[in-house]
């Protein structure tokens, strides 16, 4: 029998937030300490906000992480942050290959596998997303497409503790789409699957396997109910504590 991973739902913010939206991050903490939840909650805000989001909820069980950073620790590369910056300044984890990235910066697999790489020799957490776009999707390719990135995006070092897998089907993001559950359960079990062959053995079972995509308050519960659904990666719903609340509680 497989051993259900604790959920985790997890905001990104994606390039969204100043200081003032600090308070939001405020909000989920203290509802935090108050309710007792059954998964982890992650916030990840723009670099920017990482260290006084650090501040801001200190000694709260809200987690923080990044939204990318680069292969290297340090280095001659203008605009870059490291994995180790980003633990420096407070996160726990990093979302890596997003399909924005990977569309807006040409980011291949193989860069992704080296980024998440670099998040294990920081000591975060890799959160890697994988997803096929509506073309492929159409094509009947969803499978194989998201076999394909997951095997060439998973560095050796991964293990259950310190990698995520988020599918995130790039059509169903901002957009107000999602698959139908039987497709999510399709992939993510496919996803299993294909861990399988990649991890040793017992590992696969715990990775979290998170689904991302236009999930809202109204559809968070049936989403995060899909069998090999571990949790949820969060964009535009995320930026408000009320609404990231609620998809937070639909986690059971
Ligand atoms: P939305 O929830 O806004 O569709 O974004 C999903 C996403 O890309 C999270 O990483």
């Amino acid at each position: 029998m497989r051993r259900t991973p604790r959920p985790l739902v997890a905001g990104n913010w994606k390039m969204h937030g100043l200081k003032s939206s600090l308070r939001e991050a405020r909000a989920v903490a203290t509802s935090l300490a108050k309710g007792a939840f059954s998964c982890d909650v992650m916030i990840c805000p723009p670099a920017t906000l990482l260290r006084p989001m650090k501040e801001a909820v200190q000694g709260s069980k809200l987690k923080l992480g990044g939204q990318d950073c680069h292969a290297s620790s340090q280095g001659a590369h203008t605009g870059d942050v490291s994995a180790e910056m980003l633990k420096d300044a407070g996160a726990g984890a990093v979302i890596v290959g997003h399909s924005e990235r990977r569309a807006d910066h040409g980011e291949t697999n193989m860069q992704v596998r080296s980024k998440a790489a670099a998040a294990h020799r920081a000591g975060l957490v890799a959160i890697i997303c994988v997803g096929e776009t509506l073309a492929e999707r159409k094509a009947g390719a969803a499978r194989r497409v998201v076999g394909h990135q997951l095997k060439g995006s998973l560095p050796v070092t991964a293990n259950e503790k310190n990698t995520v897998i988020a599918y995130e089907p790039v059509w169903a993001i901002g957009t107000g789409l999602t698959p139908t559950v039987d497709d999510v359960a399709d992939v993510h079990s496919h996803i299993r699957k294909r861990l399988g062959a990649l991890m040793s053995e017992g590992a696969p079972d715990r990775v979290r396997l998170l689904y991302g995509g236009s999930v809202k308050p109204a559809n968070a519960e049936e989403l995060l109910a899909i069998k090999n659904v571990d949790g949820a990666l969060v964009g535009g719903a995320s930026l408000k504590a009320r609404d990231f609340l609620m998809i937070v509680s639909a986690s059971g």
